[in-house]
């Protein structure tokens, strides 16, 4: 490897002679990138700002057109997406070697979860709280996706999202922006390392810009309506926070935001990201969405798209073909200044330079290390840890009066039916966004695998598949009902396929799809004590069984160790922690439904009082499950509040105090949530956000203070002027184990 690098190094010097001597002498990136750029044609400026997708693979529709290396070797193109392994990206890069300028291609790619070892979907790793665990999960997936070429990946997706039928929510952090923010910043530091320039950092790209989760009705690619106010307030505050933390990249959006196409929004792209926010990277599109602003009806055609689009910030067209079109055209004629060219151009080229691979643009081409990250048993370890503090324990009952809680489960059960269309499922477990490898049916752990790893010498396991995940038929009911009646437990495990949850996977009803919840109701009739595992990428509508199985745990799809994660938890080897990061509605006409609404004119303050009340006559005011939401097989008991002060000035801080205590049997890991409500203020405010948590772990019978220090930097909101600020006033302080059950103090603020 030595001597191939040397080699590489010894052909780039001939070969970057134009601009090498400049490169090489001590200049700042910024001085060697004008450097570059005053070696450029226009073409070759605009051919930066084109990125294609590779023959191999598609994330969106395919436009098969001329032939690309030939067009990398004219210079016409700067990145490349869905191209990966060192041997793809050194043919390609080999041939960005032969154009004139030699200018390196930045290879992008979805590593959304994982790249060889999959984690949780992202939904799901929310689920656990855990921000440590989170940055060591988008760690990993770059240092794999780095040895394997990858420079870039689009990722996170910070999208806030209250809308379950919208099939993207498994890519976020789920409805609140506090926590979205925090998870924003931990995936960005996870991705970028020890910051770009390393080998194992890849660049992140916090996406979608913005506010692509509030598409109308859940409907993928439906436009977005909302105030400026909520718009700063929900949906950016995770786009900021993953600037903050250095995001190299930002992505566009393909909804229109107010009537205007996030692609051609300069108040989004050139007013707040790079103004405001001062923002250095630069902005790539979504798939095709330059030229989908014809669709929008906001441009006539592709050299308008590309106009509005270049002009209003987005810096590098992926897969519409417009700027590679047009650009030129439009700065010959006028329409669009160099200046805009040349800006979009040096951030991009500072990233190329950034991440070294002026110096070497075959850094990331190392066999050697592609081969190590193969089957890295550390990256599988983590895998399983982040997996089983994602898993949401939903209920945990006595199956009949007299008996103990079902979970956890004894490893000496003598005879465990698992039952279910996904009991030994593999593939699905790694869900939307993961890739498929030749040798996936050894490494992924299946449900049925994970079980019988735990099984004492002895159990015996029963299968039955019961029925498919979407299917209509109830052939297999009876031999499922057989195999119960035989066991003394059943494990079922339903949900969704890997495909039902993901981008353009909107569903209107948003059940166990198929005949799963029928299954499972006639298992419960069976008499046997039954645990229901739901696997899927959302929250889904259960309510049959939420109301009669007495032990549920939410699964998510949880990646490769899935099966192996389900097993610690279901037999006790790890006590769930995981909490929701987003209700679960309890019928698709309650969405959307998010913990943090305001109060209304008429609040409805209970099932029975909702009369000329904001509700709905029909059902209840409360989702199934609320946010935050999530038990464990010990409980935990929380004393009032105790406050440093009930009245407070400006500048002073607020210590607001439990004890929380671990009332159970088992030694747990709680998550204390504080939340804050301002009482009145200049524009009406939520009923309670979340301000911060902490996680604690407890031995059985152990007593905790936890204490939150809180000022006014967490009362600030924007008001009508947009102005982010705090005001003086009352203010309701609630500490809890979710976002429904909280208990409440009230402290005043003054000027
Ligand atoms: C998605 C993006 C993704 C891109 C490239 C688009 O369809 O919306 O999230 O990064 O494709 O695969």
């Amino acid at each position: 490897m030595r001597i191939l690098r040397l080699k590489c190094l010894g052909l780039l010097f001939f070969a970057l002679c134009p601009f090498y001597f400049c490169c090489a002498q001590n200049k700042t990136i910024d001085q060697k990138v004008d450097s570059v750029l005053g070696l450029m044609t226009l073409d070759e400026k605009v051919g930066q700002m084109n990125q294609y997708n590779g023959d191999w693979a598609a994330t969106g529709p395919i436009t098969k057109d001329g032939d690309k290396q030939d067009q990398i070797r004219k210079g016409m193109i700067g990145s490349m997406l869905n191209v990966t392994g060192v041997a793809h990206t050194r043919t390609l890069q080999e041939i960005a070697m032969q154009s004139r300028l030699k200018i390196p291609l930045l290879f992008g790619q979805d590593v959304i979860h994982g790249y060889r070892t999959i984690f949780p979907v992202p939904l799901g790793e929310a689920a656990s709280w855990d921000i440590e665990s989170i940055t060591g999960a988008a760690r990993i997936a770059a240092i794999e996706a780095s040895a394997a070429g990858i420079h870039w990946t689009f990722a996170p997706m910070v999208d806030i999202a209250r809308d379950p039928r919208w099939g993207r929510i498994m890519e976020g952090a789920g409805e609140d922006p506090y926590l979205g923010s925090l998870i924003a910043a931990a995936r960005v530091k996870g991705f970028q390392g020890k910051g770009l320039g390393n080998t194992d950092a890849v660049m992140a790209c916090a996406k979608h810009f913005a506010a692509y989760g509030a598409a109308v009705g859940g409907r993928d690619y439906n436009s977005v309506d909302m105030s400026l106010r909520q718009l700063h307030e929900i949906y950016l505050p995770p786009f900021k926070a993953a600037a903050e933390a250095g995001v190299a990249t930002f992505m566009n959006s393909f909804n229109d935001l107010n009537g205007i196409p996030a692609t051609a929004n300069s108040y989004l792209q050139r007013d707040i990201l790079k103004k405001q926010w001062n923002f250095k990277g630069f902005v790539v599109s979504d798939w095709g969405s330059v030229g989908e602003m014809i669709q929008h009806g906001f441009v006539k055609d592709n050299y308008e798209a590309a106009m509005a689009a270049a002009i209003a910030g987005s810096d590098m067209d992926m897969e519409s073909r417009s700027y590679i079109q047009n650009l030129s055209k439009l700065v010959k004629e006028g329409k669009v200044k160099m200046t805009v060219i040349d800006d979009a151009v040096k951030r991009i080229l500072k990233k190329k330079f950034e991440m070294g691979l002026f110096d070497d643009p075959f850094r990331f081409c190392d066999t050697a290390r592609e081969r190590l990250q193969w089957n890295n048993a550390e990256h599988l370890a983590a895998a399983k840890d982040i997996a089983v503090k994602s898993i949401v324990l939903l209920k945990n009952s006595v199956p009949k009066a007299g008996t103990k809680q079902i979970l956890p489960l004894s490893k000496t059960t003598k005879t465990i039916a698992l039952i279910g269309p996904l009991a030994k499922a593999k593939s699905d477990n790694l869900g939307f966004w993961s890739y498929d490898w030749p040798d996936d049916s050894i490494r992924i752990v299946s449900l049925w695998d994970g079980i019988q790893k735990k099984l004492a010498p002895g159990s015996t396991m029963l299968y039955a598949k019961g029925c498919g995940i979407n299917d209509t038929s109830r052939a297999g009911f009876a031999e499922a009902i057989e195999a119960a009646k035989n066991a003394d437990i059943v494990i079922m495990s339903v949900g969704e396929a890997r495909d039902m949850s993901g981008e353009a996977k909107s569903r209107s009803t948003i059940n166990l799809p198929g005949v799963q919840e029928e299954l499972v109701m006639a298992i419960q009739s069976t008499g046997k004590p039954v645990v229901v595992l739901i696997s899927a990428g959302r929250p889904l509508i259960f309510n049959r069984i939420a109301d009669q199985v007495p032990a549920i745990l939410y699964t998510w799809w949880l990646g490769t160790k899935a099966g192996d994660a389900i097993g610690e938890v279901l037999f006790g080897d790890y006590n769930p922690s995981g909490k929701l990061p987003v209700s679960f509605p309890l019928t698709e006409g309650q969405i959307p439904i998010y913990y943090d609404h305001y109060n209304t004119g008429r609040p409805a303050t209970s099932d029975s009082d909702k009369n000329y009340r904001s509700s709905y006559t029909d059902i209840s005011i409360y989702p199934k499950f609320p946010f935050g939401y999530g038990l464990s097989y010990t409980s935990f008991n929380y004393s009032d509040i105790k406050l440093s002060h009930s009245s407070l000035k400006a500048g002073q801080q607020l210590k607001a105090s439990v004890s929380v205590t671990n009332s159970g049997e088992y030694e747990g890991t709680e998550t204390v949530q504080l939340y804050i409500r301002d009482m009145v203020a200049s524009v009406v405010r939520p009923v309670k956000e979340l301000k911060c948590f902490q996680k604690i772990r407890l031995k059985a019978g152990e007593s905790k203070t936890v204490t939150f220090k809180i000022s006014t930097d967490d009362l600030r909101f924007y008001n009508n002027d947009l102005k982010y600020d705090w005001e003086a006033g009352d203010f309701e302080i609630m500490i809890g184990s979710s976002s429904k059950d909280v208990k409440t103090a009230k402290v005043n603020w003054v000027r």
